[in-house]
């Protein structure tokens, strides 16, 4: 799906002429030309401005470009850009394997200190966390939630389940993958979400009963609010129901937090809203603002099962992500980013609610979300056959008014809204009244 917005200049033209060589396996939503960002925006080098309620697919929770993560970048690339982990240590890595595992999202047990391991993609960290969590338990099996999204390596497409184009013609996949239903509240549990909690702990049992040995799990790998599944926020309990199933069969609780962590949902992670310890934590996009960055954090018990040389790879830990990621800290905790997050996410909810209604579109099937992780789902109304057509229609009617959002959800039924947590009120009701402006036109 490619929008596009106002008619280029002569540069846009000569630059986009240029584009022959991208690989056409990057689907596109706009063919903007983009020169500089800052904060929650956008420049082209037409000099236009777009409010970039994408966020790069949630990377630039501290906005784009922010000055004290463009200089620690800057500063860190003049000393040393790449110290190599199995050769050297350096001293941003180092800071931030001390500093990270503050942020585990479980009490600390001084006995068991949080161990960190760094990698660049949300992929090779879910690859990580899945190989950890199998040399840990000495375990074949992952049991994986449909509607997951975790990557688009082969191991990773093997546990994805939330769009066909991601894992089709692909096969033959990893093996040893078992999917259970998401506890989705409006699909599972026609809008509640206890009954829809209660669909995924029977379908674990049944799997149980039918498919594989609890002995034979290695984990539970989970993303807390399913993102380009749909952004959909199961109940608080879900996590909680895992973690005591986990422990009842010795099973590892694998967080993925690639798009729900770092302050996203008004809490540094996702887990925390649930009071459920995860094993294994997986971070990613927010995490360097923008630099190629991602981890694992796990007790050192388990971690340590990691012996040395079983995993690895050349760019890991990189000292200028580091850098980055140490500055993204800062700016977080400075700008007291996850509050915000908290505060314009309940604004947010409450304005694309109220716009939602005002619409009064019947195929408005539900808003939903959580901080900075909003959806409006489009659907039939008795059916809930999704409604992908009007996604693209309000994707597009809010990129003419230059606005970016981006679609998720399996039919690309949904549209997400999910802004840099620096956003100000002033942007998010502009944003708000773009959409309700577009939805009044599809009405
Ligand atoms: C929940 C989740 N896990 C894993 C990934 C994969 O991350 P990456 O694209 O950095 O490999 C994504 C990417 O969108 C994600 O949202």
């Amino acid at each position: 799906m490619t929008l596009t917005a106002a008619p280029p200049t002569t540069d846009t033209q000569r630059l986009l002429k240029l584009r022959d060589g991208v690989a056409p396996v990057w689907s596109r939503y706009t063919d903007l030309v983009v020169e500089r960002g800052e904060g929650s925006w956008l420049t082209t080098i037409d000099g236009t401005r777009y409010l970039d309620y994408s966020s790069g697919i949630g990377v630039t929770n501290t906005g784009h470009s922010h000055p004290r993560v463009a200089a620690a970048i800057a500063q860190q690339a003049a000393k040393v850009i790449h110290a190599q982990q199995n050769i050297v240590y350096h001293q941003p890595g180092l800071e931030l394997h001390a500093r990270l595992p503050h942020l585990f999202p479980a009490p600390a047990d001084p006995a068991d200190p949080i161990g960190l391991f760094l990698s660049n993609s949300g992929a090779e960290a879910i690859e990580a966390a899945v190989k950890l969590a199998k040399a840990a338990t000495r375990r074949p099996i992952v049991v994986a939630f449909r509607g997951g999204f975790h990557g688009r390596t082969h191991g990773t497409m093997a546990l994805t389940s939330s769009g066909v184009r991601i894992r089709g013609h692909y096969e033959p996949l990893m093996g040893g993958v078992h999917f259970v239903p998401f506890p989705d509240p409006l699909r599972q549990g026609g809008g509640s979400s206890a009954a829809a909690l209660e669909k995924t702990m029977a379908a674990i049992d049944e799997l149980f009963a039918t498919m594989c040995y609890p002995d034979d799990v290695a984990a539970f790998l989970v993303e807390p609010i399913l993102g380009e599944g749909g952004y959909v926020v199961p109940d608080d309990g879900f996590l909680r129901a895992l973690r005591a199933l986990a422990d009842q069969h010795g099973i590892m609780l694998i967080a993925d937090e690639v798009q729900t962590g770092y302050g996203r949902t008004g809490r540094m992670f996702a887990t925390e809203w649930t009071g459920a310890r995860p094993d294994i934590l997986v971070m990613a996009k927010g995490i360097a603002s923008g630099m190629p960055l991602s981890g694992i954090m796990a007790r050192r018990s388990v971690m340590d099962k990691f012996t040395a040389g079983t995993h690895g790879g050349t760019y890991g830990g990189n000292a200028v992500s580091c850098a980055a990621a140490l500055a993204t800290l800062d700016v977080i905790e400075d700008e007291h980013l996850v509050a915000n997050a908290e505060k314009m996410g309940q604004r947010l909810l409450a304005g694309l609610t109220a716009a939602a209604s005002s619409s009064r579109n019947p195929n408005i099937a539900q808003v939903r979300g959580r901080g900075l992780m909003a959806a409006i789902e489009f659907a039939e109304p008795d059916t809930l056959k999704p409604r992908p057509d009007l996604t693209k229609k309000l994707l597009a009617g809010a990129l003419e008014r230059h606005l970016l959002l981006l679609s998720c959800g399996t039919y690309s039924q949904a549209v997400r809204v999910i802004q840099p947590l620096v956003t100000t009120e002033a942007e998010i009701d502009q944003a708000v009244e773009t959409i309700g402006e577009v939805l009044a036109t599809l009405a």
